[in-house]
């Protein structure tokens, strides 16, 4: 089984002759238990009876930032990041990408199914009648600072969004569940863009219902004095494409986080301000801008080697943004998706003149020692600014724009974890090794 591979049931169909069960001996006491295997994994709760007297609290598992523990079980995505696949509901990423639409997959990714006509023209009809927020919300928009990142814009006032829907805290109720899903996803579009165009100085543009989810975004975003905004139909499916491709990505650092506050039955919009604000940092969510400004640092084609001199000689410091993942250890199929799609979109914008660095980065990490051996290779972020760039989106705008797509993936974890019969409140384990047992001391005798 590859390490880096999402544990399967299949991974755990027994071998004739043999039990799914691990044997554990502890050496210290010469204890052996059996521990049954149950899809590739063993419960951590099970080494606990591994025990060196009566009063040992029994055997834990460390393991920080979780790298070989499954938190969950789950059936909405499926990773192998040996062979670069991604699949919602197990459909390809590249299939949905191509016929989908972002309405289309946020169903699937929700509900389990792609949808029928029916079922979509009722989703999608939902999602737009529910994309207006209180007036109210545009003042908490205006007390913030003109130069305020819209992402911190975003993370607050969609934090604050609880306040308007007291009902949202009937986590266990599955109607109210599900009102407030579609509440969010229709809603996260519109502060996105009025973070947007507070930081500009235009007045907020509301939502036009007879636009598509992205071209109402693009009209909330960009729409002037025209009566009626015409989107761009290459860069609204451009959009969709990115939505689509950021729409899920199983138990990564924000869906955690939308867990985690989510199990302690805190109401969505809550766990989905965590959730915002744990995708915000660069090694995550903020990786997209951080790579275009680093492109934009190096300066030109010219510097490059220097600048991936500058990272192997870091001994870390420097990072390579928009490289390397935490699953992937070959391609990330995302990327691949995106690099088509480039093309079609500067054929429109024009190209971006950061693209030739990116390509020359790309080329060289590609066949240096450094990166290859540690399997670094291009990840979703490494191109998607650049068309976000060539589409207008200022830089800090870019972390918002995989926020949007990426609230249907952590609804339908919320959601998953609200009916999933194994989980509790989220409550980690440590190791405490700190001092123990002082006397406390007063001010005269300390130092
Ligand atoms: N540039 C240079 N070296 C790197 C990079 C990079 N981007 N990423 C990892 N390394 C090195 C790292 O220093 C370590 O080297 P050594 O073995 O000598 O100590 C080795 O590769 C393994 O890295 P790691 O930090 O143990 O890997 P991780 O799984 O903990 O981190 C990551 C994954 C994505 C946080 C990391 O690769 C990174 O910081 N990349 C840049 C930020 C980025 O692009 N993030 C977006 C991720 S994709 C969008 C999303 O889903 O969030």
């Amino acid at each position: 089984m590859a390490e880096t591979v999402t544990k399967t049931a299949e991974a755990g169909a027994p071998k004739t002759g043999t039990r799914e069960t691990v044997t554990v001996t502890d050496n210290r006491t010469g204890q052996a238990i059996e521990v049954p295997i149950e899809n590739g994994t063993i419960k951590a709760m099970d080494l606990r009876k591994l025990k060196t007297g009566p009063e040992d609290f029994g055997l834990m598992t460390y393991d920080p930032a979780f790298m070989n523990t499954a938190s969950t079980k789950s059936t909405i995505t499926f990773i192998d990041g040996d062979k670069g696949i991604l699949e919602y509901r197990g459909y390809p990423i590249a299939q949905l990408a191509e016929k989908c639409s972002y309405l289309e997959v946020a169903y699937l990714v929700l509900n389990g199914e792609l949808p029928t006509k029916e079922q979509y023209k009722e989703f999608s009809g939902e999602v737009t009648v529910h994309t207006m927020v209180h007036e109210n919300i545009k003042n908490l928009m205006k007390g913030f600072r003109y130069d305020a990142h819209p992402m911190g814009m975003l993370c607050s006032t969609f934090g604050a969004l609880s306040t308007f829907y007291p009902e949202a805290k009937a986590v266990r109720d599955p109607d109210a569940r599900k009102r407030e899903i579609i509440r969010m996803i229709a809603k996260i579009p519109t502060l996105a863009a009025f973070a947007y165009r507070h930081s500009i100085g235009f007045p907020f543009v509301y939502p036009d219902n007879e636009l598509s989810y992205t071209g109402n975004f693009l009209s909330m975003m960009y729409r002037t004095a025209e009566p009626k905004y015409k989107p761009n139909p290459v860069l609204e499916k451009a959009l969709e494409v990115l939505f689509i491709l950021h729409a899920d990505h199983e138990q990564n650092c924000s869906t955690n986080a939308m867990r985690a506050i989510g199990s302690s039955e805190a109401d969505p919009y809550s766990s989905a301000a965590g959730a915002i604000s744990a995708l915000y940092g660069p090694l995550h969510g903020g990786a997209n801008e951080a790579v275009l400004r680093m492109l934009a640092a190096i300066g030109s084609k010219a510097k490059v080697p220097a600048f991936v001199k500058d990272v192997k000689e870091s001994g870390g410091e420097v990072k390579l943004m928009g490289f390397g993942h935490r699953v992937y250890k070959n391609y990330d199929p995302r990327a691949k998706v995106i690099k088509e799609m480039a093309d079609k979109v500067f054929e429109v914008t024009g190209k971006n003149p950061l693209l030739e660095i990116a390509l020359e980065l790309e080329k060289i990490a590609l066949s240096d020692e450094y990166f290859v051996k540690r399997k670094l290779y291009p990840n979703v972020d490494f191109y998607s600014g650049l068309i976000y760039q060539a589409m207008k989106f200022p830089v800090d705008m870019f972390p918002v724009l995989f926020a949007i797509p990426r609230m249907s993936g952590w609804l339908a974890q919320w959601q998953e974890l609200m009916i999933d019969k194994d989980q509790k409140i989220a409550r980690p384990r440590q190791v405490y090794l700190g001092k123990r047992n002082r006397d406390y001391v007063p001010f005269e005798k300390r130092g």
